[in-house]
């Protein structure tokens, strides 16, 4: 593994981190999410993401990434781990359960060191762009978990360019710059390409890309239906079926073509695609086993693509 810095600040990140959302409820087998936590750790990922509403149900891939924590990182190894949490979206009942308030961000960020059992975590985010309240509350909300010890470091998720470029800047002001914005990207998902790497190494944001995998579209996975023991499948899942179109299926096929070629698996061929783009500090995975993580570690072994390579891929997403 090697790690990358995360924007101009001192914080290195690996190169791929891993991702809690799913695979980590109370609905799921706690033993394969530890395992999956155990292999990545020993493969050189430090960075492990999660955020107030994991589950299902909410709050419980906290709670298990906790008792993960106490089962297999006792003492100075905490020292080892970069742990990111998010607040954004709707975690309790009431006006003060979701968005953008004071209030909700640090009742939630207590809640969720409460969960893991931590006295702090090292990245809080605001996890998306909340336009009813002023940025400069929610900024202050993250400039304070900072301050009161309950973070390391302050990110945002999911905040368009502008709004970006704005809280940047008063985050800058407070004396807390913003470390990292998390945002989708991916072979599939390109909207950050319209103008938001540019605001990040302008300001010199580190940029970490959740779903690089477009939850699990680019992969093999796919290529001959829709297996049962899929996030698509799975009534748990956020992958939708009609996202499993035709259309995309076609393009997974002649992608997976150019991955062989590559002598890599579709899905080291797009991580390793994200990462030929030095604004990309990390690529954030998520895996349902630790044969999968593996497979994705494995992309690192080939980073680098030819001139053709990427014209015809452009050619596939057009
Ligand atoms: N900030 C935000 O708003 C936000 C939103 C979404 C996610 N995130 C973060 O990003 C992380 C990753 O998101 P994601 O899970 O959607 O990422 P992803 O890497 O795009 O998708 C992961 C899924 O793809 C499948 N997969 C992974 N590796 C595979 C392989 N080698 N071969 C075949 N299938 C493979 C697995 O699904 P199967 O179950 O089908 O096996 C796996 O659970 C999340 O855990 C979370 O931390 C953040």
């Amino acid at each position: 593994m090697e790690y990358n810095r995360c924007g101009k600040s001192g914080l290195l990140l690996p190169q791929i981190s891993l991702g809690l959302w799913h695979n980590f409820g109370s609905v799921d087998n706690f033993e394969n999410g530890e395992n999956i936590v155990k292999e990545a750790f020993d493969k050189g990922i430090t960075h492990f993401d999660l955020a107030n509403n994991y589950g299902p149900i909410p709050g419980s891939a906290e709670t298990n990434f906790g008792n993960i924590l106490k089962n297999n990182f006792q003492g100075n190894l905490r020292d080892e781990l970069v742990i990111a949490t998010k607040a954004g979206y709707k975690m309790w009942e009431g006006p003060y359960g979701e968005w953008g308030s004071r209030k909700y961000l640090i009742t939630s960020l207590n809640q969720s060191l409460k969960r893991m059992n931590l006295d702090y975590v090292d990245i809080f985010y605001s996890h998306r762009y909340d336009s009813n309240t002023p940025l400069e509350e929610t900024m202050m909300a993250l400039d304070y978990a900072v301050r009161s010890g309950k973070a390391l470091y302050a990110g945002i998720s999911n905040y368009p360019a502008e709004q970006t470029n704005q809280a940047t800047e008063i985050l800058q002001q407070l004396g807390t710059p913003c470390l990292i914005h998390q945002e989708k990207y991916s072979m599939f998902v390109r909207t950050c390409e319209e103008g938001l790497l540019d605001v990040l190494e302008d300001k010199g944001v580190g940029c970490i890309a959740f779903s690089p995998l477009a939850q699990g579209l680019l992969t093999d996975k796919y290529l001959k239906g829709i297996p049962e023991n899929s996030r698509a499948f799975n009534p748990n899942g956020h992958l939708q079926l009609e996202e499993v179109s035709d259309e995309k299926v076609v393009k997974i096929v002649a992608l997976n073509k150019i991955a062989k070629n590559r002598n890599q698996s579709l899905a080291q061929m797009a991580l390793a695609w994200l990462l030929k783009d030095n604004r990309i500090t990390s690529v954030l995975i998520g895996a349902s086993s630790v044969g999968q993580l593996n497979n994705n570690i494995d992309s690192l072994q080939n980073l680098d693509f030819t001139l053709d390579e990427l014209n015809e891929i452009e050619q596939i997403l057009k």
